[in-house]
């Protein structure tokens, strides 16, 4: 997802509280933004922010982090996150203008307890195939980010990257829960938050793939 640049972003995002340009500056810190010490559940590709802002609205317990690589689309989480926040950034949301490319850089061992993968580009093309998000090579740096136990939740419209993710977790003997081809298949489990592409795609009446996965840092590629 990218959206047209508008001349001011930057502007608007420089110095704002818990609002991160440079993400390799809190490596080993980032509790340092939050208002309270509480686990670290980070988004990976957040794109316009609904899904981290209306998690953090809902569980004012858990601190969140909602990273994309484009200043437009911090914007856009930037603005809906002022809202549910009354006009200031909740407490417990962090937005990062990042690349997932370099996460190992951004975040100490074990410093983060969920990581969620919403609607991540499929790249379906085999010579691709290194860019996705769960490929092996981002796998393993989650996998020493997230502390032990920690999770990752991915949920996709794409039944290939789906399809890859699954057999990536299973070669890597990570344990998976809560597996689903059709998340919304007998009406929206209660409780559950949508993010954009999500609400774009079950209008249409695609289905959602969902899985859990449970990390442990005897797991390798
Ligand atoms: C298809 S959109 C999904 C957005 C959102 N998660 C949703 O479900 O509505 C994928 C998002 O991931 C971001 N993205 C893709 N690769 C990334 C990377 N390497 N680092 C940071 N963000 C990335 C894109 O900018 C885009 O906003």
């Amino acid at each position: 997802m990218r959206l047209r640049r508008k001349a001011d972003t930057i502007d608007v995002l420089q110095g704002k509280e818990r609002i991160v340009l440079n993400a390799e500056q809190w490596k080993g810190r980032w509790m340092e933004l939050f208002v309270r010490n509480a686990p670290v559940h980070a988004e990976l590709g957040m794109g316009k922010g609904r899904f981290i802002t209306e998690l953090a609205r809902l569980h004012p317990d858990i601190n969140f982090i909602g990273i994309d690589r484009y200043d437009e689309l911090i914007r856009r989480a930037y603005e809906k996150a002022l809202v549910a926040g009354a006009g200031e950034m909740p407490g417990n949301l962090v937005l990062v203008r990042a690349n997932v490319e370099h996460i190992d850089q951004m975040f100490a061992e074990s410093e983060l307890s969920h990581i969620y993968l919403n609607h991540s580009d499929p790249w379906p093309k085999k010579r691709h195939e290194n860019r996705r998000l769960t490929h092996p090579r981002f796998m393993n740096k989650y996998m020493h980010i997230l502390e032990p136990g920690g999770e990752i939740h991915l949920k996709t419209d794409a039944a290939s990257l789906f399809e890859y993710s699954l057999n990536v977790f299973a070669d890597m003997n990570l344990r998976m829960r809560n597996i689903s081809l059709n998340v919304h298949a007998e009406g929206t489990p209660p409780g559950h938050v949508f993010t954009e592409y999500e609400q774009k795609f079950v209008a249409e009446g695609l289905p959602i793939y969902r899985v859990e996965v449970l990390t442990n840092k005897e797991a390798g590629s």
